[in-house]
């Protein structure tokens, strides 16, 4: 152990399993490039604080260009005593420089604030490139919810027929939803990019480091405030998994809808051969297996959240080495959501509709509120309309028939209130073109709410 960064005061070696179930290289070495600039926005602030020379630091950022260069191309060879990302590019700048001068970057450094550090400058990117995803998806449900407008659909609710519904409502249902998310993605994005650089083991630096300086060279939008939070702290994965499983949780609810939608029992939609799989044994079957699997994959999101969660709660102040466990887990989530990001805009950017299906699956009982509304445009209260208007689906019913089957006569045997003028009450069209109050299902009100979206997704 004596070979280890942390050697001195060792004498004897470490159990070569237990070697094994400590290090993290294997899986943090994802941030070298991240530890690299850390270290060089490090180096940079000593050498204002007179800790390293004009020359020092000169090499050590060359001596980094190299190393960076190695990872770049796969030729950093790891050795057994690498224990993390960190250790490893120290280790490797000390080899092309001598300890004399490697051994100075980490003056009141500790990798508690480097694999902070390292952390939120990689999840920040990311995070970005989640956000180009999910806008990707927004965007396409936008656009179809346009282009497919005259669509008409039954809407439901306990998965019953409720109403009638513009194909594009229930788009932008979901589109709505995840708006929502793309906008706590931008607030969660700006929390993770706080600086923890600077704030050593736990106390903060003794040599009068500018903090402020690597912060702005790293990107960081501003820093963290206490030293001891900084290094303690893991609420920027926390509520990055909180969003991931508040995005996963909404496109497993969406991709349900579609399979439902997709079966032939509905048959509304048609997924894409590149989206769907067949089975071994039945030749007829195509399946829906990337909707499947973006609903599958909401549970393991869930978990890497609440298993983290589990991590953290005991854990006394200040960094613990159990913090360690929170990397894979993240790791994962992060291409968990990526890819069913790109699955999922992938699926709804290829799949075809079937109006026609749509169209026959609306039942004229779907308009029995439309009866009960006519009744009180005519005056009468909306709960003895409601009563009349099942009465009526009560009187279809009974004879077996459907509801639009039944002649002004019969209705009016149920209300005399009823006039000829009742006939209008069974056209689809109309009753969704009724909901024109904002956010309802009508043409112009479904084109605000597309307007609205267009706003968020711009940045507004
Ligand atoms: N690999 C460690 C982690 O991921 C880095 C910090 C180690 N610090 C320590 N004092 N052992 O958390």
């Amino acid at each position: 152990a004596e070979n280890m960064l942390w050697g001195g005061r060792f004498t004897q070696g470490l159990d070569p399993l237990m070697v094994k179930y400590n290090t993290s290289l294997p899986y943090d070495k994802i941030f070298w490039l991240q530890d690299i600039r850390g270290s060089i926005a490090f180096a940079r602030a000593n050498r204002a604080a007179g800790i390293l020379t004009d020359a020092e630091f000169s090499a050590i950022e060359k001596g980094f260009e190299q190393v960076a260069e190695e990872w770049k191309t796969g030729t950093f060879v790891e050795k057994e005593n690498d224990e993390d990302i960190h250790t490893a590019n120290e280790r490797r700048l000390s080899e092309l420089l001598g300890k004399e001068v490697g051994g100075k970057l980490h003056t009141g450094r500790s990798r508690n604030e480097q694999i902070a550090t390292d952390m939120r400058l990689w999840l920040r990117d990311e995070l970005r490139i989640l956000e180009g995803y999910l806008s990707d998806f927004v965007k396409c449900a936008v656009a179809r919810a346009e282009n497919e407008i005259d669509v008409i659909m039954p809407g439901y609710t306990h998965l019953q027929k409720a109403q009638p519904v513009r194909w594009s409502h229930w788009l932008l249902s979901h589109a709505t939803a995840f708006t929502s998310e793309l906008q706590r993605l931008r607030e969660t994005t700006s929390r993770v990019n706080r600086s923890p650089l600077g704030c050593g083991a736990l106390a903060g630096n003794s040599f009068k480091i500018d903090r402020e300086a690597m912060a702005r060279e790293l990107g960081f939008e501003g820093l963290l405030y206490n030293s001891m939070n900084a290094v303690a702290d893991r609420d920027f994965v926390l509520e990055t998994m909180q969003w991931g499983s508040s995005f996963m949780l909404k496109i497993s609810r969406w991709a349900e809808d579609l399979i439902i939608y997709s079966s032939l029992e509905f048959g509304f939609v048609r997924l894409a051969d590149t989206y769907s799989t067949g089975s071994s044994l039945m030749p007829q079957k195509k399946n829906a297996d990337s909707l499947e699997l973006l609903r599958g994959k909401s549970g393991r999101a869930f978990g890497q959240m609440a298993g983290l969660f589990c991590t953290i709660k005991g854990l006394p102040t200040t960094y613990n080495k159990d913090l360690q466990e929170s990397v894979e887990p993240l790791l994962d989530h992060i291409k968990t959501i990526a890819d069913s990001m790109q699955i999922a805009t992938g699926v709804l950017s290829t799949l075809t509709i079937h109006p026609e299906k749509m169209l026959a699956a609306l039942a004229p009982e779907m308009l029995a509120t439309e009866f009960a509304d006519y009744l009180v445009r005519k005056g009468v209260p909306f709960r003895e309309g409601h009563h009349i208007s099942g009465r009526v689906v009560q009187l279809a019913e009974q004879k077996s028939i459907p509801m639009d089957k039944l002649t002004v006569k019969q209705l009016q045997g149920v209300d005399e209130r009823f006039g000829e003028d009742v006939q209008s009450c069974l056209n689809y069209e109309r009753a969704v073109e009724l909901k024109d109050a904002v956010g309802g299902t009508s043409k112009s009100a479904v084109r605000e709410q597309i307007a609205v979206l267009k706003e968020i997704l711009a940045g507004k």
